[in-house]
């Protein structure tokens, strides 16, 4: 089949587009065509090794540096080292085409999304392991998985549609629940014009909650169209526009300089939840602010068990809304994340393997 493979820390010449063997299934796994496969930032912070500890600087900064200087890093992967060379790809959307032996035939030909972000050892302990960051994923023709972790949807979203869920929505999800976001409150959202942003604004509407949304000048009016009850932009000053005390949770994905400012827009008991720092992983926490405010401050990585099948029943039921900017063919990838991390799109980016007969 052909897949681009990731040879090591690097540029945009660690992704070589190649023939590679077919994966085989092992015992209680199904073997997937892919037709879709969302790009995301985590496939590019895992090429460059920006989990590293010895990375400070946000996302884009990260890839200048290492396009000149490229370092392998042993601790620069989402779960330390990253297993070079491997396909990436956390998003998948696909086709069964073929189930272990035991295996349930009936599921062949179903058209599934994979749950990238799997718990091996149970939904008791946070262990996790990712799709397309600890093991081979879906920037490929074809891949395995277990066949617990693969969900049948039925909808009539295009395969690029579907395939931009998994990731953004997933975690975007597993916050709004870990937050415990409810009716009526409050909800500030940094980052609303990305993959994870207007995925955590859709999914806290449908708790009818209400969101002040932070994007980008120009992303400001495509916010508002998917929903936000107030957007602001992010140069601006939120502690000036919102005062202290004022929303109930703050959904932070970009972190950077803005920490500090979002803590004090927190109300008393509010809780703060992230899942990324794409805008600076170091930040300034004034320690008052939040052991007087009785604040909790919530991370997330490791999606909880009812996440997924409730993304699937929420697409299913027609309550979300998919926002593809734009696709790719699969051997494009170099030049997909590129334009992915010009910034200047609203929605996702999704890659297209070529289709089987060619
Ligand atoms: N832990 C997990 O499981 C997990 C899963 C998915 C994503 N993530 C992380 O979450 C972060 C966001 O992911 P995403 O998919 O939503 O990314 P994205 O689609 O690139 O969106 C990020 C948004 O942040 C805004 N932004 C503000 N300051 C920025 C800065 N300094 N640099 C770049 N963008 C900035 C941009 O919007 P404006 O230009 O409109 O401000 C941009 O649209 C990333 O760091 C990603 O790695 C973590």
């Amino acid at each position: 089949m052909r897949a681009v493979v990731t040879i090591g820390n690097g540029g945009y010449d660690k992704l070589k587009y190649c023939v590679v063997p077919l994966p085989t299934c092992g015992p209680g796994e199904v073997l997937l065509q892919v037709l879709s496969a969302g790009v995301n930032n985590t496939d590019i912070n895992t090429r460059v090794g920006w989990y590293s500890s010895s990375i400070i600087t946000d996302t884009e900064s990260a890839v200048v540096s290492q396009e000149q200087k490229a370092t392998a890093k042993a601790d620069g992967g989402w779960n330390e080292t990253t297993p070079f060379p491997f396909i990436q790809g956390t998003d998948c959307c696909g086709r069964i085409v073929a189930v272990a032996p035991g295996g349930d035939e009936t599921t062949i030909g179903m058209r599934v999304l994979v749950r990238s972000c799997m718990r091996k050892s149970g939904f008791e302990t946070m262990e996790n392991i990712w799709m397309g960051s600890d093991f081979d994923g879906a920037f490929a023709q074809y891949v395995k998985a277990p066949a617990g972790e693969v969900f049948a949807v039925d909808c009539d979203w295009s395969d690029a549609e579907l395939g931009s869920i998994p990731c953004a929505y997933g975690t975007a999800e597993n916050m709004v629940h870990r937050a415990k976001v409810c009716e009526g409150e409050h909800v500030l959202v940094t980052g609303a014009s990305g993959g994870v942003g207007s995925a955590v604004l859709q999914l806290v509407k449908r708790r009818n909650a209400a969101v002040t949304a932070i994007a980008g000048r120009a992303k400001m009016e495509q916010v508002l169209s998917i929903g936000a009850d107030r957007i602001l932009d992010r140069s601006e000053d939120v502690v000036a526009i919102l005062g202290e005390n004022a929303v109930d949770v703050v959904v932070d994905n970009v972190a950077g300089p803005a920490f500090g400012g979002l803590l004090k827009v927190l109300k008393r008991g509010g809780r703060y939840v992230s899942s990324g720092a794409i805008g600076g992983p170091l930040v300034t926490l004034d320690m008052r602010t939040f052991y007087l405010k009785d604040l909790t401050l919530v991370g997330c990585t490791a999606w909880d068990e009812p996440v997924f099948p409730n993304l699937i029943s929420y697409i299913e039921r027609g309550e979300l809304r998919p926002l593809v900017a734009k696709t790719f063919p699969l051997d494009r990838i170099a030049d997909a994340q590129q334009e992915f991390l010009e910034k200047k799109h609203f929605g996702k980016f999704v890659l297209i393997p070529l289709p089987l007969d060619e």
